[in-house]
């Protein structure tokens, strides 16, 4: 897994080691919501309250080709913002001393991966750049961000493909399966406040935590064109819990590069393969209520390590 936690990567994180079959080989970290050292000081600190044993590699401080985009006013303080308590600081978890370029290189040399991407693709992009005779090691690529309908850090482009377009387009040439969990599905899946009465009424200790920070995540509604608030990286980890919940339908994808107002937009052709060969698959349909059900008995059960 590779993230740049956020409280809704936290959130993946914890869905994809209590949920899924697959084995968590490793979780790097990469700058996008908030600073490399926030972002891995956070997943330090997730990883060490559930419990998660995957080692964490610190990534990319900077993204390809341009500075960093990163969004604290939004998420509050580090990128976990909260209404109530905090995650308490790692106090035994320490990150690895190899960089996580590296480790994904030489996680793909043991063996074929299936990667869950939840913040820009860079580390993805620089392995698969330092080594394209690996990208046949990649079972695929399931990541959140892009959107085949608007943005949300633009009206084009969403948060991830915004931070770092040059990424996601190496990612595209490097011919690896991908499968995109964009806006567009991720705002079929909404959190409500329901979730967050729920997890306060459990009497758990983490979950009481979990419901202070979805409290904050839930302020960052749009308010200009209010819809529920989407759980975005959550859905994407799901998908590999739960296949069943999506449909996906297979795309020509291209990431805008130069666009005065659409940099990082993901374009999505979907007339394949009459107007292009397919290069991709999106999501396009959840059963949405569904998949936040089962994340929240995943988050209810969770408890700390
Ligand atoms: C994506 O951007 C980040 O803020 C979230 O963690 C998620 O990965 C949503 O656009
Ligand atoms: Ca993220």
């Amino acid at each position: 897994m590779d993230c740049d936690t956020g409280f809704d990567d936290a959130l993946a994180m914890i869905v994809v080691s209590r949920a899924t079959d697959y084995h968590l080989v490793g979780i790097s970290t990469v700058v996008g919501n908030t600073s490399l050292e926030n972002t891995t000081a956070n997943t330090l600190a997730v990883v060490e309250a559930f419990g998660i044993e995957a080692p964490v590699y610190r990534g990319a401080a900077k993204p390809l080709a341009q500075d960093p985009q990163t969004i604290e006013d939004l998420l509050g303080g580090a990128a976990m913002g909260t209404v109530g308590r905090a995650f308490p600081p790692a106090a035994r978890r320490t990150v690895e001393p190899l960089d996580a370029i590296s480790a994904l290189v030489r996680a793909l040399e043991a063996g074929p991966l299936t990667i869950l991407g939840t913040g820009p693709l860079t580390n993805i992009a620089m392995a698969l750049n330092l080594r394209p005779d690996l990208a046949d090691r990649v079972e695929r690529l399931v990541f959140m961000g892009g959107s085949a309908t608007t943005g949300n850090h633009t009206a084009a482009a969403e948060f991830n493909t915004f931070a770092d377009p040059e990424s996601l387009d190496a990612v595209l040439r490097s011919g690896i399966p991908i499968e995109m969990f964009g806006l567009n599905v991720t705002r079929q899946v909404p959190i409500r406040t329901a979730e967050e009465d729920a997890l306060r009424a459990s009497g758990q200790p983490h979950a009481a935590l979990l419901a202070d920070h979805v409290g904050f995540y839930l302020r960052m509604i749009d308010k200009v064109t209010p819809r529920p608030m989407a759980l975005h990286d959550p859905t994407a980890a799901a998908y590999l819990a739960w296949p069943q919940l999506f449909e996906l339908q297979d795309v020509r994808m291209a990431v805008e590069l130069h666009g005065t107002h659409t940099r990082g937009e993901t374009v999505c052709e979907f007339r394949v393969p009459r107007k292009g060969q397919p290069n991709a698959r999106a999501a396009v349909c959840a059963d949405g209520e569904e998949v936040m059900r089962r994340v929240l008995d995943v988050l209810l059960g969770a408890r700390w390590a």
